[in-house]
């Protein structure tokens, strides 16, 4: 399975079959992530923690044997490099056949937190059990897939748009970007708000956040950015998979919006659609 196809077939994993992992799946696991950079250069340190020996659980997951974690440092835009970094690690696991689930909120944290040790300065996001799916899922699973409409995103028009925000892309518009943009709006999110909106210019793809309430805590640390860090990720993947050598810029081009959005990001295609423009 290439990049492309596990964010294609990638889904949020609630039930598994119990069984954990063999020893060699979870060095893998460890050494992939190990080995993996983000854009912003923000190192994040990963350990695959066993639930029991540590006392962890999660109310939305069941026969999960296995988790991972990553810890940074706190540090501006470490939201993004962690949301960046954990999905390439979550695609990983996709591949190896193994199913996953970003959880930021349902999980007893303290205990996660004493089994990452970690320190004042640091910050554990995310984690996600790993594992074999199991064949049926919980009661439970397929009510919260529900409830977040888990299997529908956004229409391809409401998230990307052509020149300025207000004409929205068509995917005739996007030509061989498209697949790179839909692999972008497939990314998982919390709650499933899908907070990335993209603009495409001078062969150019911008990323902004659409900021839903409550997603900011007391300290100043933004959730949403975590998914802006995955959409960061889906984007390159598939960009790199579809020839388009893309790279990474920092520099809001302060261009007008419609409504309130913060820049995040930039990716430069080399070989830009027909209809997204040139400079
Ligand atoms: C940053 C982030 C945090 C999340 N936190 C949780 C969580 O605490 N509990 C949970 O059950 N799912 C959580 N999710 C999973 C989302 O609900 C899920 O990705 C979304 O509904 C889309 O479904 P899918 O992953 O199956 O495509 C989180 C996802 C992301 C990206």
């Amino acid at each position: 399975m290439n990049r492309m196809e596990a964010i294609q077939h990638r889904r949020s994993v609630r039930t598994f079959d119990g069984a954990g992992l063999r020893p060699e799946e979870a060095e893998q696991l460890l050494a992939f992530a190990d080995t993996q950079k983000n854009p912003y250069g923000l190192p994040i340190r990963w350990k695959l923690l066993n639930a029991r020996e540590h006392g962890l659980s999660s109310p939305v997951i069941v026969g999960a044997e296995l988790y991972i974690a990553g810890k940074m440092r706190r540090a501006p835009h470490a939201e993004e490099a962690f949301g960046y970094s954990f999905e390439n690690v979550v695609l990983f696991a996709e591949s190896l056949g193994l199913g996953t689930t970003w959880i930021a909120g349902t999980m007893n944290r303290e205990a996660f937190e004493r089994a990452m040790e970690l320190s004042e300065d640091e910050v554990m996001p995310c984690v996600s059990p790993v594992g074999r799916p199991a064949k049926r899922m919980s009661l439970r699973e397929t009510m919260m897939r529900k409830g977040v409409k888990a299997d529908s995103r956004l229409a391809f028009e409401e998230l990307f748009f052509d020149g300025s925000f207000d004409k929205p892309l068509t995917k005739a518009g996007a030509g061989p970007l498209y697949a790179v943009l839909n692999a972008v709006r497939l990314a998982p999110s919390a709650v499933n708000k899908q907070p990335w909106r993209c603009l495409c210019r001078d062969g150019w793809v911008h990323f902004y956040e659409k900021r839903s309430k409550g997603y900011v805590s007391a300290d100043g640390w933004d959730l949403q950015k975590v998914d802006l860090g995955i959409a960061l990720c889906h984007f390159e993947l598939a960009a790199v998979e579809c020839g388009l050598k893309p790279s990474f810029v920092l520099r809001d081009p302060a261009l007008p919006k419609l409504e309130p959005l913060q820049y995040i990001a930039s990716w430069r295609v080399e070989s830009p659609a027909p209809g997204v423009g040139r400079e």
